[in-house]
């Protein structure tokens, strides 16, 4: 029988790239998600089963109980920080609803072989070194917060339901770009204002420091987390720029010049920057794009 995977914001910018992906590889996919910001609902073609709703909903736990899947991966959240200070109450009341929601299914879920609940590097807050899974997590802005009790969910249901223990993994994703990316998002603006010459606006001059993945990295990377994975893992391969100097390695694979102006932002940490080396020695994750190629066929692609 095909393995059954159940995706929560499977239509958005980064899981549709993981929905395709299991589609193609075969699998039995079912997508929930309700067609809020980032998402890509021309993706659905009838490959994979789509249920329409907010996870919110308490009765997604019936959906998901009566679908029954091996798999389940939540990744359906209000993603956005601007938005989030913007409204904090929505962003922190939707977001967690959604976790518990999804973590109380699996709790009762007979079917399920691993969970994987989507967190960020956000959830660490400001960091002074690369950060590795153990250390405290210290989120600054209501959508980091948000995405932490996430995190927190999961550590205590794994620890206390027996029927989760060594069932629960998590992602913990440096900022992921490529194709379908929210257009307000920085690598977006950059390609945007590549291709228009429009100026494109940058945070507290610059210097915020992330690292940077490619989105076709992801899905393989989820896949061998579901297969071999248990409790959290960063994903990066440590490819770290103030957006500055982005901006200035952008310029120089396309060799176009890309305009900016300053813009403040509040609640801003201003480097986010883990430690990569746990999915690379326990689980031998290798991934498939460098930064830079996946730089250039994300600028220079149509
Ligand atoms: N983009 C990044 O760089 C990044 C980095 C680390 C972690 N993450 C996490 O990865 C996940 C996906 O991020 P993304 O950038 O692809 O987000 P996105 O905003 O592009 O997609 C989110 C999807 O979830 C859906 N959704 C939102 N609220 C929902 C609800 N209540 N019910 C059902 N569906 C809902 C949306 O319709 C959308 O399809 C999120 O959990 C985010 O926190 C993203």
């Amino acid at each position: 029988m095909k393995p059954k995977i159940l995706i929560t914001g499977g239509l958005g910018f980064i899981f549709s790239h993981v929905t395709e992906y299991f589609v193609a590889k075969g699998w039995d996919v079912v997508v929930i998600d309700n067609e809020s910001a980032g998402s890509h609902p021309e993706i659905i073609d009838g490959s994979f089963k789509y249920i329409k709703m907010s996870v919110c909903d308490r009765a997604v736990m019936d959906v998901i109980r009566s679908e029954a899947p091996q798999y389940v991966i939540h990744a359906a959240a209000i993603s956005d920080v601007d938005y989030s200070i913007r409204e904090p109450y929505k962003t922190l009341s939707e977001n967690i609803d959604a976790n518990l929601n999804l973590f109380e299914a699996c709790r009762e879920l007979e079917s399920l072989k691993k969970f994987l609940y989507v967190s960020t590097d956000e959830i660490y807050g400001e960091c002074e070194h690369p950060k590795n899974e153990t250390e405290i997590i210290f989120p600054k802005n209501p959508y980091s917060a948000s995405k932490a009790v996430g995190s927190l969910i999961r550590y205590a249901y794994d620890n206390t339901y027996s029927e989760l223990h060594d069932k629960t993994a998590e992602t913990r994703f440096c900022n992921v770009f490529g194709p379908r990316q929210d257009t307000r998002k920085v690598m977006a603006l950059i390609k945007h204002s590549l291709t228009t010459g429009e100026p494109m606006p940058v945070h507290n001059e610059g210097k915020g420091y992330r690292e940077y993945i490619y989105v076709k990295n992801i899905p393989a990377a989820v896949d061998l987390v579901l297969e071999k994975g248990v409790r959290p893992y960063n994903i990066t391969t440590n490819d770290g720029f103030t957006v500055l100097q982005l901006i200035e390695r952008v310029e120089k694979v396309t060799g176009k010049k890309v305009n900016t102006y300053n813009e403040k932002r509040r609640g801003m940490d201003m480097k986010y920057q883990m430690d990569g080396s746990r999915i690379h020695k326990d689980l031998d994750w290798k991934p498939i794009y460098s930064f830079d190629d996946g730089l250039k066929e994300y600028m220079l692609g149509a």
